[in-house]
């Protein structure tokens, strides 16, 4: 590395040295400059020594805003941007009345590219460098959202979403045609730059078991790529499962029966889960995503964080856009507070900064590459201004400690507390740098 080219940034730098789950809040590191060049963090440390021995860096300031780790949203289907709070209706009635309506839509490939562009730009203006989508059956919206993030220099998760049952016609595949599309679609865009593919069998209710045989089958033959479904979201949606496969043990075993469990497996929802599900998932060390705003939107339930971060699982966090209600993984974080008061475990503000960060990094099995700012790491922050709004001013004016200065902002902060955004070691926000 030279120092042409770099770039030193002044703050409040906050990174991670272990889990604070397991390791309370002294996980967290507090430094005051990070020096990054060829896309990744060089050093992190005092401001004095860095631009002491980096010389030649370019400076940007950010005075007493925090330098954190962009944030990671582990679950989100791009295709439902246009769809986000739509009033009124649990799970099936509202995939039913407005989730395969609009992701029909993306039959025409036009459309597909408007909403990629939209929705990597909302969330970029959200503080978020990296997520994990669905897509919709049509293969060029899995084209459109990778293009797009490729565009971006963003590292990005994205899958055909499959789907042979119970989904209007047009928006169903075959099992064959669905693991011919997924398989093409892996080979054009897995390890092309910073974008990974995504098996993705939307949930066994829309997948026959033909169909998920053929992903399981899929997934083994390709075992760098993560897989990604829906697990125990609602009481109903269970009862259909049971329902659709009366030989299952439970709603895990339907995917577990066709090679559909396993580490690099992510479960979106996971909420009303029995203790075999529970303990095969922790055996397999599969990714449980929380989506707290989805699950109080669509009246879903409460997810279990303490108890099942206490039994060792992998979790990420997500804003499970459009069944979420927000872009934000502020907001989501806020959600995931609340979802723990109302399970007796609040979750300190030190836990819900690593679900956002290392923990969403953990589940996709990607922290060693983003999800904390460490040297090695990739360079992909978020600058967050902790007085962005007055009423969030006049609640930090009177912290004494970090975390008291930034819990007003997890509770009520939004776009505007996003001060700055880099990605791969490029300012994207505000501006081009
Ligand atoms: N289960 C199956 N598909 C979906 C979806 O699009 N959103 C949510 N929240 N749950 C699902
Ligand atoms: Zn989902």
């Amino acid at each position: 590395m030279t120092d042409l080219g770099a770039d030193l940034l002044l703050g409040r730098v906050l990174s991670f040295t272990a889990d604070p789950f397991t390791a309370g809040p002294e996980a967290a590191r507090q430094d005051e400059a990070v020096l990054i060049a060829d896309g990744h963090v060089q050093a992190v440390g005092a401001a004095d020594a860095l631009r002491r021995a980096h010389p030649q860096a370019r400076v940007t300031d950010y005075g007493d805003r925090l330098i954190s780790a962009g944030f990671i949203d582990a679950h989100v289907h791009y295709p439902q941007t246009a769809i986000i709070a739509s009033w009124g209706k649990r799970l099936i009635d509202w995939l039913n009345s407005y989730t395969f309506p609009e992701e029909m839509r993306f039959a025409d490939p036009a459309y597909a590219a408007e909403v990629a562009d939209r929705y990597l730009d909302l969330t970029l203006a959200h503080g978020t460098t990296s997520v994990c989508s669905y897509a919709t059956i049509h293969p060029a919206s899995v084209d459109a959202l990778f293009t797009a993030a490729q565009a971006r220099g963003q590292r990005l998760w994205t899958g055909k979403t499959c789907m042979d049952r119970n989904a209007p016609e047009g928006l169903r595949d075959t099992a064959q045609s669905a693991y011919d599309d997924s398989a093409a679609l892996l080979a054009k865009w897995h390890g092309v730059d910073r974008l990974s593919y995504v098996v993705t069998p939307r949930f066994s209710p829309t997948s026959s078991p033909e169909q998920l045989e053929a992903l399981g089958a899929l997934w083994a033959a390709n075992p760098g790529c993560l897989m990604q479904t829906h697990l125990s979201e609602q009481l109903d949606e269970i009862d259909w499962v049971k329902g659709l496969y009366p030989q299952a043990r439970d709603y895990l075993d339907t995917y577990e029966a066709f090679g559909l469990l396993g580490r690099g497996g992510l479960y979106g929802h996971a909420i009303h889960l029995e203790d075999r599900e529970k303990a095969r998932l922790r055996e397999m060390d599969a990714s449980l995503i929380h989506c707290p705003t989805s699950n109080t939107f669509i009246g879903s339930g409460l997810f279990d964080m303490g108890g099942l971060k206490a039994a060792g699982h992998r979790i990420g966090l997500a804003t499970d856009t459009g069944g979420g209600s927000s872009f934000s993984m502020l907001r989501t974080m806020a959600a995931a507070y609340e979802v723990g008061q109302l399970k007796g475990r609040p979750l300190h503000p030190a836990e819900l900064w690593w679900l956002a960060t290392q923990g969403s990094a953990q589940s996709l099995l990607a922290d060693d590459r983003i999800g904390n700012i460490a040297p090695g790491m990739e360079a992909d922050l978020v600058v967050i201004d902790l007085a962005s709004t007055p009423a969030i001013a006049q609640a930090t004016a009177r912290a004494s400690d970090l975390w008291q200065a930034l819990f007003p902002t997890i509770m009520m902060g939004d776009d505007r507390a996003v001060h700055a955004v880099w990605i791969g070691g490029q300012q994207r926000l505000p501006g081009q740098s």
